[in-house]
């Protein structure tokens, strides 16, 4: 018996040991109780099931090579980060908008390829979501039929008009809304800015406008886009569509106003823009912290060549 080979025993002891000691260092990850699960036909729940419960409830269930360490691990970051941001499990306590709105985020979100998270489908190829699943979930969003005929009840237009009364308040009155957990305080002027473009991305969803101020009209002007220069700011307004019965959509609820803040100094960090975002008629920052921002980046990331701008107000792509 060689001393070498004994050493290598000794190794492999201490690998072993070392492996099975990190199986014990376990964050804990809990399921709790299903308080008020998303109230949906069965085939849209099946599609979330299969394809987002693991993360996006209180009850994920984790096959045996997710619970070992360091895997388990890294999904249980996952499972928490995820719970916070949209739990089905607790989705029924949300106000009516508000779970709308994540609803067309989440088809969103799988429509670009962002959701199930692209490293989770490498294992996980079952959860992926086909394009016959996104229609069924687009369909129970937007009725086809009551996309274009049902009229909106009288008292769903009215509210949305007062909605937009409001909106264009919330540009004039010095109201008290709260800075963005990354420091950016709103910028109320946005009312008064150019329309660049608007979309209506999601047949009968989100209505968009995207508004520039002075310094991106002057560059669009200009040519100079590519990059933007200093002191542009792009606002994106979107609310909720209402058809009124006569063919005509009419903006519902305010939903959300978010901006793109170009200081190439300042917010080098966020690749050269202050991003930030306001939910609500009642304005409430996104973000639990400055973190948040990672989300906008990443989803701009795919047109990171036009300095992650999506529109393009020149050749008119969008
Ligand atoms: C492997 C875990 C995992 C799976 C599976 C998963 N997600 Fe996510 N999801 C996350 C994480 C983590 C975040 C937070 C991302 C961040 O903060 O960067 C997130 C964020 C989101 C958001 C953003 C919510 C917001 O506040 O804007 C939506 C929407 C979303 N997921 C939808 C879905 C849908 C729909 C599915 C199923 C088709 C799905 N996800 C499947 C992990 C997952
Ligand atoms: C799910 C992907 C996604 C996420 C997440 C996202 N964006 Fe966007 N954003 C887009 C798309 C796509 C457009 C293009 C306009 C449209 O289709 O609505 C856009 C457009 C914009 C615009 C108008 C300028 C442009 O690029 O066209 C602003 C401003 C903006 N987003 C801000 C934000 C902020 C702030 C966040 C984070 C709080 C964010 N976005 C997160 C997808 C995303």
């Amino acid at each position: 018996m060689a001393l070498a080979s004994r050493a290598f025993l000794w190794t492999g002891a201490v690998v072993c040991l070392g492996f099975a000691v990190i199986q014990l260092i376990r964050p804990e990850l809990k399921n709790p109780p299903v308080t008020a699960e998303i109230q949906a036909p069965e085939e849209v729940r099946q599609i979330l099931r299969t394809s987002c419960y693991s993360c996006h409830s209180n009850e994920t269930k984790l096959p045996w090579f997710d619970q070992i360490e360091p895997a388990y691990w890294l999904v249980t970051k996952d499972v928490k980060k995820a719970r916070r941001h949209l739990n089905f499990s607790e989705f029924g306590k949300l106000p009516a908008a508000q779970q709308k709105g994540l609803l067309f985020e989440a088809v969103n979100q799988i429509q670009m390829g962002a959701m199930p998270l692209p490293r989770y489908l490498k294992v996980h190829p079952e959860a992926k979501v086909t394009q016959d699943q996104v229609a069924v979930l687009r369909n129970y969003l937007v009725p086809p039929s009551t996309a274009s005929a049902a009229p909106a009840a009288a008292a769903d237009t009215t509210a949305g008009d007062a909605q937009y009364g409001k909106w264009i308040k919330q540009s004039e009155g010095p109201l008290e809304v709260q800075k963005s957990p990354n420091g950016i305080a709103f910028l109320p002027d946005y009312k008064n800015w150019k329309t660049i473009s608007s979309t209506d991305r999601f047949d009968g969803g989100t209505l968009r406008e995207i508004m520039g101020n002075d310094v991106a009209v002057k560059a669009i002007a200009d040519n100079h886009i590519n990059p933007w220069p200093d002191g542009t700011v792009f606002a994106k307004v979107a609310w909720f569509e209402q058809p009124d019965g006569q063919g005509v959509m009419r903006t519902g609820a305010f939903y959300q106003v978010e901006y793109m803040i170009r200081d190439s100094k300042k917010y080098a960090s966020t690749k050269g823009w202050g991003w930030a975002r306001w939910r609500g008629t009642d304005l409430k920052p996104y973000g639990k912290d400055a973190k948040f921002t990672n989300e906008c980046v990443s989803c701009h990331e795919p047109v990171a060549k036009n300095d992650y701008v999506y529109t393009m107000p020149i050749g008119g792509q969008q």
